[in-house]
Parts: C-alpha cells; structure tokens; sequence
C-alpha cells in the first residue's frame, strides 16, 4: 500500500462471487485489499505482494489474474470471483480428496487458478486427462512451500477427469481440508477486531550500532497514531541490519509508514563482521564486544552448551565426542601415510530461509475484562501462553493464545516472537487490539533461516567391515545467536570408538538463524554422507553395502535392503555418462531422535452424543487434527468426520509444541490414553459399553448417542519399559551422551528422548547438463522409517513436503548477504528461489513400519528425518553423473561447470 494521499476515491460495483457488491477505490487500491479489507473475503491469501507466488489468484471475467498487483479500478462492473466462490466446484473437492494441501496458505490460489484449467481444458479435450506437463504448465506461477505439488497434480487430473463432478462438500483425509479448499479456514492474518490497529516496526538500517537516542514523539503527534513502543535491545547495540529498534500503532497502514518515517532514531556506528571468514579472521570486530553475551538461540535445544567464546567463536561444544585422542591419533597416522582409505574434504552449505507463507503474526487484545486475547501465527500456542504471562506479569490464566490455522512454520515459529512482543506492547499503549504482520522482506529478512555452515570431514574406513575414526568440525553462522548443533549428531549414526565431534558457533552482524526442519541434521549428512560415498569409492565397496555394513539399525537395516533392490540403483551402471546431459544415481542415509513432550494433555469427551478431542496443540499443516481425530475415531469404530477436534487454544488441557517431530509422538498415546479412560467411564454405567469393551459386537455409536457432558483428560503416558529394553537406543552405552544430547535438543525441561530413533534412506536420481550446467532430479526414492503411519496419507504427504524442501536446499535455495552490511538481498519471492511445481520430481515412497512397539500407538514423528539425507543424495547423484563431487550448497550451475572444468578441489 503506498502511503501517498490517496486520489480519485470513488464507488463501483462488482459482481464478487456472482453477487453484486460495491467497494470504494482510488488510484492506488489494489484488488486483495478490496476483496479483503472491503468484502471481507479472506480467502484469498496474500503472501508476495510482487506477482510471484499466485496465492491471490481470483478470476476476472474468468480468466485468473493476480490481485496483489491488480489494480482495483479494473473492476468496475466486472465479475470476480474467489476461493470463496469455487467452495462448490469439482477441483475443491477433488483438492481435499487427494490431500492436495498441507498448511493450506496457498490453496486458495491453486483452487482458483486450477478451476479456470479444469473449465477450459473440459470445454476444449471432453473425455479427455491433461498430462502432468499441461497441468505444471497451468500453475507454474504457484508456489507451495509445504510441497503439495505431486498431491495438486494427481488432484486436477482426477477434476478433469469428471472424477469430483457430483456435488457435495469437499472432504479428504485432511480433517480441516473442507474449510483450507474454501477459504473458510481463518488464519492470524485474516483476525479483524472491532477497532483493530495496524502495528508496523521500525527496523535497523545498520549492521553494528549503538542506540543512542530513540524520540518516539514526533510519531505519536501525527493524527491516527495511537501508540509507539521501543523495541530496543535492552544493552542499546543493534546488531544486524533489519533488528526491531521501535513499533508504532496507527488506524490504518499508510499512516503507521508515516509515523515510522517520523522517528529518527540516533545511531553511533560500529564496525561489523558479515559471514564466516570475517568474523573469524585476526582482528575481526567482536558482535559481543561489550557487556554480558546473551545471544538468542538457534537451535531446537535449550540453548548453547557451555563452550568457549574466543572473538566471535563459541566452542567448541566437543561433549558428543567419543576417543578424541585415538581419532586424531588414528586420522594422523593415515594422513601421514597417504592412506586411501582417508576422506578428508572441507563442505559449506547455504543458509535456507524457512518461507512460510503466512508471514509471522499477531494480533493482541486486552479485553475489558483484563485478560490478554492473542492470535499468533505458532508452532506452540501453550509455550508462546506461558512466555506472555512471564512477559506482561499476567496470571496464566489471564493470557489466552490461538492459533486455529498456521500457514506454515518449520521452525520458524517455535517461540515468542518479534511480532508478539510489538503487538503486545502496542496493545497495551493504545489500550485497542493490534495487529502486526511481517511483509515479505521482514520474513526473509528476520524471519528464520538454516543457519548456513562450513563442515570440515576426516574419515577413515577401518581394516575390517569398521569406521575407524571421524572427526567433524562444523563452523555455523547463526548470526548474532549460538545453539547450533551439527558435528555432534555424527555420534548417532556409523558407530565407532574414535570420533572427534566438534561445534562452533560463529556470531557474526547478521539476523539470527531459527531451528529449520531437522536442525543440523542435512548440514551433516551432506558431508557425512558424502564422505561415506567416497570411502566406499576408494574401497571399491557398493555405498549401499558400505552403509548396511557400518550401520547396525535395525529399521535402517531393512531399508538398505529395499534400496538395494530398486531397479533404478541395480541398472545405474548402464546411465549415460557421457555426452551433453549425463545421469546418476546417489544414496543417503540419515537418522534422527524420536522426541515427545511430557505432560501433554487430552481431553476426550462427549457433547451430545458426539467426541470432541481437545488439546493446546496446533496444526500448522502437519496433520494434528487429523492424527487427533483419527486416533479417537479407530477406537470407537468411527469414521473421522464424526469426532470433532478443538486445538489452537492455549486454554485447553496443555498440548505440545510443533518441533523436533514430537507432535504425533506425544499427542497420538495420549489421545488412546484418554480414549481407555472414556472408554471405561461409559462401560461403568452402560452394559453395550461393557460389551465393546470386552470385545463383543455392539455400536459405540449407540452408546454415546445418550451422553452429554461425560469429559475425562489424560496424559501422555510412558512408553512400555519391557519391550524399550529390546529396542536399539541411540545412546547406548552412552548415559553421560544421552542427558548431553537431551539438553541439547529440548526446548522446556518436558522434552524427552525416547528409546529408539527413526531413521531414512533415500535413493536420488539426476540428470546433468554438461553445458549449461544445471542438476535436475528426476525421480526420487524416500524410505522412512518411524514405526506404524498413524494418518498414512498425511504422512505421505510430510515426506514428500521434505523431500521437496531438501531438493530446495540442495540446487536453489541460497539466503544471500550484501557481504559488508548482511543486508538481505534475497528478500523477496522472486529472487530468493524455492522449489516449483515443475522442479518436482516424481517421489516414491516406502515405509518401514516396525520398531515402534514401545510406544503406544507403535508410531512416531517423521516430518524432520525425511529432510535430512536428501542434499547428500543429490550431490551422490551428481558425483556419480559427472565423476565431479559438489562440495557447496546450492549446487549452482556455475558450481557444476566450475567442478567439470577441473577447477575444484576439496
Ligand atoms: Fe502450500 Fe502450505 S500447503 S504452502
């Protein structure tokens, strides 16, 4: 929205979703703010604001157009219609049958572009199913960061193929895909109070700077402002470009732009250290260089392990390691040996920038009766509750967070934001709800990122079937926050009783790094895996049977066997490797820690007749509700739909967080716990309950048809110690290890590492232009393994959503720096480059199902390990194309033609 006074203000009339409305414009209005500021259609999503990610999309006359840059004068007496508007047509059903959505964000905009294919393509081919190029080709302008794609093409096909032609509404395995596919579903961005204020931040233009003065009246006298906060760090120093420094609160948003432009803040400049090589070299500038370091933290544990801080260095955090001296000693001998049986080479990844597409955002509200209502876009609706009572002093029971739909997170959204803390404040001064929303570039400038590294791989393959020794030092840039753990995750996986595992933190003027998918989990296993690829090379070993030889898992174990068996790894040798476009094949493995969160709760009760399950969790597209109401569902013998699911609300019986893949693996037994407990409540005062319980034939239905206000709450209860003992702990023999690596990984004191981890094997296929340099894949093979599939199809979906992402971090996706202030210059969707409908290869999928038994409900989270070997398995693939190894992330094509050339080494 521009903030010039607007001009030529008139009325004109519209036909919206076949209804006639009217909306008052000027030059500057722009379609999506009429349709969702005016006409309150808040389905149609805005996330770009620049015409790159077709999430506005809405038919004009028919034809699809982009509302974020459409002008809205170009309505008058035209007819628009939006998601809200397809809610009846066969493609919203046919997106919620095949599950073609996960956080939902973007589905308004493929619904509408792809009823405008479904409608051609059926006039013009009848009888008639478009390929999978036509149906790319049709929506090649939407991006899904879920990574939906395979789910939304299958989805379109079976619409023209007439399979969603009788009418009904629109229903899948996704509990809530009737409300996503309709622009029913409510997400932070679409709350609007009554009274409710635009709140903006004003953001640092400096790299290193002290604040030395901060006058925030000339905002407060400008008419429609209600309300200016600092927004200060509490030493003064700002250190990054784009760190919060105020927030102002204004009746609407042009006049919250004029109120940041009023403050002037006043600025003593520092010297500043942008990226690794800087901020390590003598004499660097320190970004901690005065008063107590507090730095945030970047990763999933509780904070940086005790290291020390040498300038800008944090570690090394070595506790993870095992037989340092002999790994030295061992890699030392080989070294001075030339012996061919030592990998020693030097990877660096990208940072990876979370891109949800719905940006952070709250909007707060002190009621009149003092409680504290807050909408947040989050992961953790009961942790963000329990920071904001701690926060504003309230009693706990004075502060409610929701979060009924989340459009996207990975990470990103784990704790009490910036966005919350300014709208808090600002609803506090201006005594009126307020709203604050990052745009993009605030997203993709402070929003989150994979910190990127730089990952320093020693190996040493042993005489018999052994690793000998390993050594990792991992060097994360996390921008001014430590936390990261990356060398330290190699004790998990290949063991071996030499292994030197070394973490650094280097804090550099940049905005901090967030825990992303796995945190890193893909940053070692590019390097790990690699390494252990080139060893079986050297050795003259399959990297199948290598890995199987070296990684005693069970479950991995059984899908080393399935990858072996793949026609596309058994006929590799006979890929073209010569010429123009040249093919490879590459494996990866990966592991990763089965988590879940004490003390969550369900409830489980019965409202006139019908299950409702609750609990303060919250379902950013990862399935919660449907793994909530399936769970409760299977054990009464009903279908889904009839249970009904309430999270997203801090005031129902405490849920877990959304990280660290512990959702199912918390919220699922704890749901059968609650489920046992109701189950016995009702056979104490019904025989046919008596009887189902027993075993007998019999209708729950029947019996829960009398029942009203029957509620009973459980907690997650252990897993079952006896046949635990059985299974393979990733710590074994290692207490000292596992209470290390649990204090790492948790985020509260709740966090529990449970017996067991899950784990991955991934087979890439690829093909290389020579020429031009770029990798495409071409077919990809996920296995998995984390026990029973709780919601198969959801499931499905989390792995190919993370294959997706991982072939985003592996060929495109690079968060880049202006190198002498870290100002982003990839802020916005059309420079920082994530995966497309048409980058999507097709994805096999194969699940390993036992191993799980311990745990109730036999099934844990896999949303995090299906992530992690995917960068290594591409780059394996390209080695095996080209006979050249990627060493670096993204593996640009200049990086190809680089590495073809000769002019790479490790
Ligand atoms: Fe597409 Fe989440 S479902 S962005």
């Amino acid at each position: 929205m521009a903030d010039q006074p607007r001009t030529n203000d008139a009325e004109i009339k519209i036909l919206v979703n076949r209804e006639p409305r009217s909306a008052r414009v000027d030059d500057d209005t722009l379609t999506a703010e009429v349709l969702r500021e005016q006409l309150g259609l808040t389905g149609t999503k805005v996330v770009c604001a620049a015409g790159v990610c077709g999430a506005c999309t809405v038919l004009l006359d028919g034809e699809p157009v982009v509302s974020c840059l459409l002008p809205a004068r170009a309505l008058a007496d035209r007819a628009v219609t939006t998601v809200e508007g397809t809610a009846e047509h066969p493609v919203a059903r046919a997106f919620a049958a095949h599950n073609a959505l996960q956080c939902g964000f973007c589905t308004p905009g493929f619904v509408v572009e792809a009823t405008a294919l479904h409608d051609r393509w059926r006039a013009e081919h009848p009888g008639e199913v478009p390929d999978r190029a036509t149906v790319e080709a049709a929506l090649a302008g939407h991006l899904c960061r879920c990574g939906a794609y395979l789910e939304i093409v299958e989805a379109v096909q079976a619409a023209c193929a007439g399979r969603f032609d009788d009418p009904g509404p629109p229903t899948g395995p996704r509990r809530e895909a009737g409300a996503k596919v309709t622009g029913a579903a409510a997400y932070t961005v679409d709350t609007r109070y009554s009274g409710q204020l635009t709140g903006l931040i004003l953001r640092s233009p400096h790299p290193h700077a002290e604040l030395s003065g901060l006058d925030l009246a000339p905002a407060l006298a400008i008419d429609g402002v209600r309300a200016a906060v600092s927004l200060a760090p509490e030493d003064g120093v700002l250190r990054y470009v784009g760190q919060p420094v105020a927030a102002v609160a204004a009746v609407d948003e042009p006049t919250a732009r004029r109120a940041l432009a009023a403050i002037a803040p006043r600025y003593v400049s520092r010297p500043a250290v942008v990226g690794l090589d800087a901020a390590r070299a003598p004499g660097a500038a320190e970004v901690y260089a005065t008063g107590r370091r507090r730095p945030p933290n970047a990763g999933e544990g509780a904070g940086a392990t005790p290291a020390p801080w040498r300038g800008n260095v944090h570690g090394p955090a070595a506790a993870l390691s095992v037989g340092r001296r002999k790994a030295r000693q061992r890699l030392d001998a080989a070294r001075a040996a030339g012996d061919p049986r030592l990998v020693e080479a030097v990877f660096t990844t990208a940072a990876q920038s979370h891109t949800t597409l719905e940006p952070h955002a709250t909007v707060a509200w002190f009621r009149p009766d003092g409680t504290l209502e807050v909408q947040v876009s989050t992961q953790a609706v009961a942790h963000v509750a329990a920071d904001l009572a701690r926060f504003t002093g309230l009693p706990k029971d004075k502060v409610r967070v929701r979060a009924e739909h989340v459009g996207g997170g990975f990470g990103a959204k784990g704790t009490m934001g910036t966005e919350t803390r300014a709208a808090v404040l600002l609803a506090r001064a201006a005594k009126a709800p307020v709203g604050v929303a990052y745009d993009r570039m605030e997203e993709l400038t402070d929003g989150g990122y994979r910190p990127p590294g730089r990952i320093e791989l020693a190996l040493l393959a042993g005489d018999g079937d052994t690793l000998s020794a390993l050594r990792v030092a991992a060097y994360a840039d996390s921008g001014i926050a430590t936390g990261t753990l990356v060398a330290g995750l190699a004790r998990l996986m290949y063991p071996a009783d030499a292994k030197e595992l070394l973490d650094y933190d280097v804090v550099t003027n940049t905005a901090p790094g967030k825990p992303f998918r796995a945190p890193g989990g893909p940053l070692l296993s590019f390097a790990l895996e690699q390494g252990i690829d080139e060893v079986a090379g050297r050795l003259g070993r399959d990297p199948i049977v290598l890995r199987r030889t070296w990684d005693p898992h069970p479950p991995r174990q059984r899908l080393y066997d399935w990858a072996a068996t793949l026609p596309a790894w058994r006929d590799r040798g006979e890929l073209p490797r010569t010429g123009r476009f040249r093919r490879g094949v590459g494996v990866a493995a990966a592991n990763w820690l089965y988590l879940w969160e004490h003390g969550t709760s369900v409830e489980l009760a019965v409202e006139r007749g019908r299950l409702v399950v609750a609990s303060a969790t919250q379902d950013m597209g990862t399935g919660s509700r449907s793994v909530l109401a399936g769970t409760v569902a299977t054990a009464f013998g009903l279908d889904p739909a009839e249970v009904e699911v309430r999270l997203g609300d801090s005031r129902l019986p405490v849920g877990p967080l959304s990280g660290g893949s512990r959702t199912t693996a918390s919220i699922g037994p704890a749901a059968l716990a609650a489920v046992a407990r109701l189950q016995q409540r009702l056979a104490q005062r019904d025989q046919r309950a008596r009887d189902l319980v027993d075993g007998r034939a019999g209708d729950w239905r029947a019996v829960l048809a009398g029942v009203d206000g029957l509620r009973v709450t459980a907690t997650r209860p252990p897993d079952d110690r006896r046949r635990a003992r059985s299974v393979a702990s990733p710590f074994a023999g290692t207490g000292l290890i596992g209470l290390a690596v649990g204090t790492m990984m948790r985020y509260t004191s709740k966090l529990h590492a449970g017996r067991g981890s899950t784990g991955a094997v991934h087979v890439a296929e690829v093909e290389v232009d020579t020429r031009f340099g770029h990798v495409r894949v071409l077919r990809y093979h996920a296995g998995t393994a984390a026990g029973r599939l709780i919601e198969p199809r959801l499931a499905e979906a989390q792995v190919r959503g993370a294959v997706i992402q991982g072939i985003g971090w592996a060929l495109y996706e690079e968060r880049a720096l202006d190198p002498t202030t870290g100002r982003v210059l990839t802020a916005g969707l059309e420079d920082y480059r994530i995966p497309g409908i048409a980058d999507t290869p097709e994805i096999d999928l194969h699940f390993d199902t036992d191993g799980f038994d311990h745990v109730p409900g036999g099934g844990v989270g896999l949303g995090e390990v299906a992530t992690i070997p995917v960068a290594a398995a591409v780059a394996n693939a390209v080695r095996d194309a080209t006979g050249v190894r990627p060493y670096d992330l993204p593996i640009r094509p200049d990086r190809v033609l680089a590495g073809l050339s000769g002019a790479v080494t490790a």
